[in-house]
């Protein structure tokens, strides 16, 4: 089965844990859409739903879904990610929409990520964490990243990418299997640093659509 295939057979798999009428946080990326084309299949209509993009907003009003502020905790969330260990630890922000994600997955009672086996890691070793900083002190900011020691490069170069927020984003390549924690929260640290892709416990549970047709559950709730 294809990564296309195995992105449906999650998004069919995660329709379960749906009910109409609740509160309904819902994040970004190509995995995210997939499953937003599958619910809308099956209605879901009575649902009121808090986006974490503007491209997300827009496919979902074009849907036919009620789309809501983040006024208090939404009743479930639903995103991807960019890779994920067994922990469920995970880096995110490949779609630039990681602080938004975070918000969301931190003020969400209960948060269901959805992923291809593709993104499963043992570690995070020779991956980009994306990290959303102000433009005003972009160049100094990314001096201070340097100055921990890190590998880093700004999304879009000449053009930079711009976030949802008006911010950019800065890529820093984790070089090292273990650090990857203490390395976001000192980046964290820097003024005009925004948020980081790092997302420690804000997974409650991981669905991995397999090569073989199947779908994986790893799960911190019953
Ligand atoms: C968006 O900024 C990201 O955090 C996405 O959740 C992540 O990049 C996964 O996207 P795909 O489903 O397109 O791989």
């Amino acid at each position: 089965m294809d990564q296309l295939g195995m992105k449906i057979n999650v998004s069919r798999e995660a329709l379960k844990y749906l009910d109409d009428n609740i509160l309904l946080g819902m994040g970004s990326g190509t995995t995210v859409e997939i499953f937003i084309e599958e619910m809308s299949k099956v209605g879901f209509k009575g649902l009121r739903i808090v986006p974490s993009s503007r491209r997300i907003d827009k496919i979902l009003r074009e849907k036919g879904y009620s789309v809501v502020e983040l006024e208090d905790k939404c009743d479930l969330y639903i995103d991807g990610a960019d890779a994920v260990d067994r922990e469920l630890r995970m880096i995110k922000g490949g779609g630039g929409a990681l602080t938004r994600e975070k918000i969301i997955a931190y003020n969400s009672l209960k948060r269901i990520i959805i992923v291809d086996e593709t993104k499963m890691r043992e570690n995070f070793e020779g991956i980009y964490l994306p990290v959303e900083i102000l433009v005003f002190s972009f160049k100094s900011t990314m001096k201070r990243i340097r100055d921990l020691g890190l590998n880093i490069r700004l999304r879009g170069q000449d053009s930079p990418f711009i976030t949802d927020n008006g911010n950019y984003i800065v890529d820093v390549l984790i070089e090292s299997k273990s650090h990857l924690e203490d390395i976001s929260r000192k980046i964290k640290e820097i003024p005009g640093v925004i948020e980081t892709g790092f997302f420690k416990d804000l997974a409650d549970t991981v669905l991995i659509g397999k090569r073989d047709g199947g779908v994986e559950k790893i799960s911190k709730i019953s």
